[in-house]
C-alpha cells in the first residue's frame, strides 16, 4: 500500500487539527499511526477514508488521489473498511443483522447473499455461535471483533482502525490484536492508530509519530522505535514506554 499525502490541513473553526501535514509511505501493508492524545490521529484516519473532506492538501492512496467530489468520496467510502469509536455497533440489531445491514444497503447484496457473507466472516473470527446475540450480550473483545468483521466483510482494500483496543481490558486487546495481525498476515492493507507500541513495534512495516498535526517522523518500526531523530518522539516514547 503506497501513500503519499501532502500539505494536509484540516481546521475546525480556530482549531488546527491537521498542520499542512505531510507522509510518503513508500509500500506498507500496516501503517500504525502513534502519538499524543490530540495529535490528529483519528482527524488524519478520517479524512484518509473520505469520511471528512480536508481544507487543503492533497492525498495518493494505493497509487490513486483521493477524489474531491461527494458521489467520488461515497465511492471511496464504499472501498474501505471502518471500525471508529464514532462507528459502534448498532445496539437493537444482532451481530449478524450489524454484517447483513450494509452489505445490503451500502454494498447492494440480496438479503441472501448478504447472509452468506456475514456467516463466513463471523465463522472466520470464532464469532458464529454468537450470530443472534445483541452487542450488549457480548463481551468488549468479541464487539471489537464484530465490528471489525463487518469491516472486512465488504473486502475493503485498506481497513481503518481508530484505537480498536483503547476500551478494552488486557486480554481482550490480545485478542482484537491477535485478529488484527492475522487478518495483515493474509494481505489486508490497515491503517490504524494505538497506542499499544509493542504491537505497533511487531506488527507494523511503517510507524508515523504524530503531533500537534503533523507528521514529525515516520519509518519502519525498527529505526523509530530503536532510534527516533526528533526529541518530540523521543520524549513521547519514554513516557509511554516507562511503565
Ligand atoms: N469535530 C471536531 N471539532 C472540533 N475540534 C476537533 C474535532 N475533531 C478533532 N478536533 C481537534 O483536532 C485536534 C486533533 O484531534 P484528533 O484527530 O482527535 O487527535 P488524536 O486522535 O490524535 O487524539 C484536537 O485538538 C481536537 O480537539
Ligand atoms: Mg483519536
Amino acid at each position: 500500500m503506497k501513500l503519499s499525502v501532502t500539505g494536509l490541513t484540516k481546521t475546525y473553526g480556530p482549531h488546527v487539527a491537521l498542520n499542512e501535514l505531510a507522509l510518503e509511505i513508500p509500500d506498507a501493508r500496516v501503517l500504525c499511526l502513534i502519538g499524543p492524545s490530540g495529535g490528529g490521529k483519528s482527524t488524519l484516519l478520517r479524512v484518509l477514508g473520505g469520511l471528512e473532506t480536508p481544507d487543503n492538501g492533497s492525498i495518493s492512496l494505493l497509487g490513486t488521489p483521493l477524489p474531491h467530489t461527494a458521489a467520488g468520496l461515497l465511492a471511496h467510502r464504499r472501498r474501505n473498511g471502518f471500525l471508529f469509536q464514532q462507528f459502534n455497533l448498532f445496539p437493537h440489531l444482532s451481530a449478524l443483522r450489524n454484517l447483513t445491514l450494509p452489505l445490503e444497503e451500502v454494498h447492494d447484496k440480496t438479503p441472501d447473499e448478504a447472509r452468506a457473507i456475514a456467516r463466513e466472516a463471523l465463522d472466520r473470527f470464532g464469532l458464529l455461535a454468537h450470530a443472534d446475540k445483541l452487542p450488549s450480550q457480548l463481551s468488549g473483545g468479541q464487539q471489537q471483533r464484530v465490528g471489525i468483521a463487518r469491516a472486512i466483510a465488504s473486502e475493503p482494500q485498506v481497513l481503518f482502525l481508530d484505537e480498536p483496543t483503547s476500551a478494552l481490558d488486557p486480554e481482550m486487546t490480545a485478542e482484537v490484536l491477535e485478529l488484527i495481525q492475522e487478518l495483515a498476515e493474509e494481505g489486508q492493507n490497515i491503517i490504524l492508530s494505538t497506542h499499544e507500541m509493542g504491537f505497533a513495534r511487531a506488527v507494523a512495516d511503517q510507524v508515523a509519530f504524530l503531533a500537534e498535526g503533523r507528521i514529525v517522523e515516520s519509518g519502519p518500526p525498527a529505526t523509530l522505535f530503536g532510534e527516533p531523530s526528533s526529541a518530540l518522539c523521543q520524549r513521547f516514547l519514554s513516557r509511554v514506554m516507562r511503565y
